[in-house]
């Protein structure tokens, strides 16, 4: 195992780290689960008695017939649900609009630019709306030759025909394969050809600090590239009406179909197909250790009750229709949280629920879409950035829509304390009751000025630990009933066995630095890499048998919370989202500049970590300082940018005539760490082929 890169919370921090906080009394009392003691009870029947405890839980949702058996598991090939079928689009939409919540806001959607007269653009998307022009869209999608089990990519911005291009592909059993929209057309081209994807949905372009970005022109791009071309349909929704997106008609002998005409043409009726519990639901690429990014793939059922049930309990939410709160249903042995059936006349509060992600990463795909909406919790989308036009946007949302839910990463609560608490003052953020993180390790200090200044020092912190691969909430505080340490993930979900071991698979001491392993199966656990068996089971089901290695190091306390301690692979996570080396190293040897290069992060102050390249150029390596060199540095780094997309771009490109390597060959990466992080080198240094080497980086 290499060791876990530390995360600029320094591990020595997190050690002293005593402050705790247990959940507000009056927050607790009405919470879904309520005590210490009531999870504790739930997780080992979770555990002891997985069929009967995910049976109960199943039956919230809708199924069009029930499973013959809860879990058939043979490592690392489980079947949830088997025999079951369900549709997820129908238990997002359907049910509610069956259950006479049509009406009931469903998404609540805000443009990042402001109206003629200065006010917010927002629409209010009702279960019975969405369901409607969902219903048109898949009706668009057969039209264009989708059928079920075929790869649709998606590419576009922040706005709720995104969400609607999911749940169409959900509602006729077709793949979706979202891609971020920030992109390149690189890595549209790879996961276009690696899914086999014959249809794209995008749109013209997306609004980022007022820019237009150019979704379609990058489609476009791409599908020139080698093997893209396979590509027949692209359905466009025509976001910016910017009239330089390239747009040449199928009929007109092009690719493409104008959504205003094409969905808006179809009828609003479109029977859900009735899907068997693991068909496939869609697949997700995330780096890995290799250039090659993993198609992740998740399947109907389990994902379907996982996104329901972790969004349920993480953040605590009541939606439309729950009516009172388990403490008020006397005599009721149902799950705490089970909503029982819909009472229309309820008063009871609903959430309002913001999570900042993108669709394009499975935060959104979860946490915005499919885990909220079977929820019956209004979901809000934005469409821009945090800073545009200024830097309170996010309260101002949070203020208007009166949030009270709310998830971010923290990269963003780094960047807010930086640009300075008057942004935050200015607003009423008084209703907000749980705030959650996700992506990356949070330290202490951004964790206490979360909670200080977002939260009122009252609201509950959840800083949630999972993957792509997990589909949803793994290690997580639970608001009511566990209580919070800063920097902390706490403890695991309900359905969830988790446990530090060593390098030989025998478990970890308390506190002692291991591997992170889940040794049990969970519904919204991944079913494979699309394509390749083979590396699905040696990266995540070889170090210790039988068990999930995430490659993610960390430890348990004497209280039993876990703490994450980084990535344990070759990926780092910047600003929360995975890179993979090698990814980052094939594109610079993309250059013509480049004959090797080697890519390692470094504690970054905002974003987590931060990308160090160091370059060996072909030819002469430029002058130190020199004008020349920044030049070359400064088109290193904006060829990154075009060839992965923005967020790969190197913050550090130091060029150097050598890397370090040991004599039998191994790039000394800690020691590359070291000087990037501009750290005395401590790394042994004697096993290395040139040790002349070193003060070559460090320019001495
Ligand atoms: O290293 C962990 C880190 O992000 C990785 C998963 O990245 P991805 O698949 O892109 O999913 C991100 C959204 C779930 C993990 O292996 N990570 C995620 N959440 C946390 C975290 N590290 C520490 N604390 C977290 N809460």
């Amino acid at each position: 195992m290499a060791a876990p890169s530390p995360s600029p919370s320094n591990t020595e921090t997190m050690l002293q780290e005593h402050r705790s906080f247990p959940p507000p009394p009056a927050f607790a009392a009405g919470a879904h689960l309520s005590s210490i003691e009531q999870y504790e009870a739930l997780h080992a029947r979770s555990l002891e008695d997985p069929d009967g405890f995910w049976a109960e839980v199943a039956a919230d949702l809708h199924w069009f017939r029930k499973w013959d058996r809860v879990l058939r598991w043979e490592a690392p090939d489980p079947v949830w649900f088997g025999g079951a079928k369900t549709n997820l689009c129908f238990n997002c939409l359907d049910r509610q609009v069956d259950a006479g919540l049509g009406d009931r806001p469903a998404i609540l959607w805000e443009a990042e630019a402001m109206g003629p007269d200065g006010a917010p653009i927002v629409e209010s998307w009702s279960y019975a709306g969405l369901l409607e022009e969902t219903s048109r869209c898949a009706n668009a999608l057969k039209a264009m030759g989708v059928k079920k089990g075929d790869v649709v990519t998606i590419y576009m911005g922040m706005v709720p025909q995104l969400a609607i291009a999911m749940l169409a592909c959900a509602r006729i059993g077709a793949v979706h394969s979202v891609i971020f929209g920030g992109f390149s057309a690189a890595a549209i081209a790879d996961r276009v050809v690696d899914g086999n994807s014959r249809f794209v949905i995008t749109c013209d372009g997306s609004y980022r600090r007022g820019r237009v970005v150019p979704l379609k022109a990058t489609v476009e791009e791409a599908l020139q590239r080698e093997g893209a071309g396979i590509v027949t349909d692209v359905l466009v929704y025509r976001r910016t009406r910017d009239a330089d997106a390239p747009f040449t008609a199928k009929a007109d002998g092009g690719r493409d179909h104008d959504w205003a005409e094409l969905v808006h043409q179809q009828s609003d009726d479109c029977p859900a197909e009735e899907m068997d519990a693991e068909d496939p639901l869609f697949i997700l690429y995330t780096s890995g250790s290799t250039g090659k990014p993993k198609g992740i793939l998740h399947t109907t059922a389990g994902y379907m009750v996982w996104a329901y049930l972790t969004s349920r309990l993480t953040f605590d939410l009541a939606g439309h229709g729950d009516g009172p709160r388990r403490a008020g249903r006397a005599g009721d042995d149902r799950l705490p949280w089970s909503p029982g059936p819909v009472d229309r006349q309820s008063d009871a509060p609903v959430d309002i629920y913001w999570c900042t992600a993108d669709c394009g990463w499975i935060t959104g795909h979860s946490y915005i879409v499919y885990g909220l909406l079977p929820n019956r919790v209004p979901t809000l989308m934005y469409e821009g950035a945090p800073d545009f036009p200024a830097k309170d946007r996010f309260w101002d949302i949070v203020e208007r829509h009166r949030v009270t839910k709310f998830y971010t990463a923290p990269t963003a609560i780094r960047a807010f304390m930086k640009w300075g608490d008057e942004h935050v003052e200015k607003h009423d953020l008084s209703t907000l009751r749980v705030l959650g993180t996700v992506g990356e390790p949070i330290n202490p200090e951004a964790w206490m000025w979360y909670r200080e200044k977002i939260g009122g020092g009252t609201c509950p912190i959840v800083d949630t630990w999972w993957q792509t691969e997990t589909g949803g909430h793994m290690l997580t505080p639970l608001p009511g009933a566990t209580t919070a340490v800063p920097g902390s993930c706490g403890k695991p979900m309900l359905g969830v066995s988790a446990s530090v071991v060593r390098e030989d698979g025998r478990p970890a001491g308390v506190n002692e630095g291991g591997m992170l392993v889940i040794d049990k199966p969970w519904p919204g656990m991944l079913r494979g890499i699309h394509g390749d068996r083979q590396r699905f089971v040696d990266t995540y089901w070889s170090a210790v048998e039988g068990k999930y290695c995430p490659a993610d190091g960390a430890r348990r306390d004497e209280n039993g919370n876990f703490w994450i301690m980084g990535r344990t692979d070759d990926v780092i996570v910047v600003a929360g989202h995975n890179l993979g080396t090698m990814e980052v190293e094939s594109a610079l040897v993309a250059h013509a500049r480049v004959a090797e290069a080697a890519v390692v992060g470094f504690p970054h102050e905002v974003k987590g970590n931060g990308i160090a390249a160091f370059v060996i150029p072909h030819g002469d390596v430029p002058a130190p300082g020199s004008d020349g060199e920044a030049a070359e540095r400064d088109a290193l780094i904006a060829h990154v940018g075009r060839e992965l997309g923005p967020i790969a771009r190197p913050d550090q490109i130091r060029f150097t005539p050598a890397l370090p390597k040991t004599r039998s060959g191994k790039i000394m990466r800690r020691l590359l760490r070291s000087v990037a992080a501009g750290e005395e080198v401590t790394s042994d240094v004697s096993t290395l082929e040139d040790p002349a080497i070193l003060d070559k980086l460090l320019g001495r």
